[in-house]
């Protein structure tokens, strides 16, 4: 059988070369990892869950003109995406205080924000993805004054629908982090929306329970891991059947 070619190993993804030039496969394993990989395990089914739930988000946004590194879904695992330069700013958009915020400023988890807030990390395993502002992504060339502009834009975009979309399927999107990539096309290049939206990168609690169901179960050891991005795709309507335990 002919190997596919690895691109990169992310954390929880793999990227492999695509089928045409200027795409890419993107395969969702089950690795859960937290603080910087220090702590890892293996959901099982996480891949399949998260190849759905992406898909699914990444599509609705398509929809409303947010423009995706998303071609379509292959199958259980993967997914075809178009080949694009990542910009090595991560964007975190909260709206209730909760994680890293909450113990900054200590804020009780679930305070309301007065308005979203967005925040940059740099995009860095090595330095442990450190929080940046607007002055060190332009002065260091991570990306260009326009860029930021457009990630800032589309995000607050992504967070309007997405807060409505969650809130419909009785979710609170608490917050969520974004990744973006150039896409070139001849001399000329778009900034678009890449990498994956799931539960490993958003906070959503049950608006009646409070419950978390997202991978802070993972990191803060709350159990039923698989359970709660269960949930999600089956609120979402995208529950594949062979993810559901036997
Ligand atoms: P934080 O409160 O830990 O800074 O996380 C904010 C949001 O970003 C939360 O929804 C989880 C997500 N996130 C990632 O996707 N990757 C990361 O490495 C971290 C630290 C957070």
């Amino acid at each position: 059988m002919a190997r596919r070619r690895k691109i990169y190993e992310g954390k929880a993804k793999t990227m492999y070369e695509g089928p045409e030039p200027g795409t890419l496969v993107q395969y969702f394993r089950d690795d859960a990892t937290a603080f910087n990989a220090q702590k890892h395990a293996i959901i099982d089914g996480k891949g399949v869950l998260n190849n759905a739930i992406s898909e699914y988000l990444m599509l609705r946004l398509g929809e409303i003109g947010i423009p995706t590194a998303f071609v379509k879904r292959l199958n259980m695992r993967e997914q075809l995406v178009r080949r694009v330069e990542i910009i090595p700013v991560e964007v975190v958009v909260r709206n209730l205080a909760a994680g890293s915020l909450a113990t900054r400023f200590k804020l009780e988890e679930g305070t309301p924000l007065p308005r979203s807030i967005i925040e940059y990390f740099y995009k860095s395993d090595e330095l442990g993805d450190p929080m940046i502002c607007e002055e060190h992504i332009t002065a260091f060339g991570w990306a260009s004054t326009q860029e930021l502009d457009d990630m800032m834009a589309l995000s607050l975009r992504v967070n309007d629908f997405l807060t409505g979309l969650f809130l419909g399927v009785g979710l609170r999107l608490v917050d969520f982090k974004l990744e973006f990539g150039r896409l070139f096309n001849e001399d000329e290049f778009t900034v678009v929306l890449a990498d994956e939206i799931t539960p490993d990168n958003c906070r959503l609690w049950d608006v009646k329970t409070g419950d978390k169901m997202d991978k802070d179960r993972f990191r803060r050891d709350l159990g039923n891991v698989k359970e709660a991005y269960q949930e999600v795709a089956r609120r979402l309507g995208v529950l594949p059947e062979t993810a559901v335990a036997p």
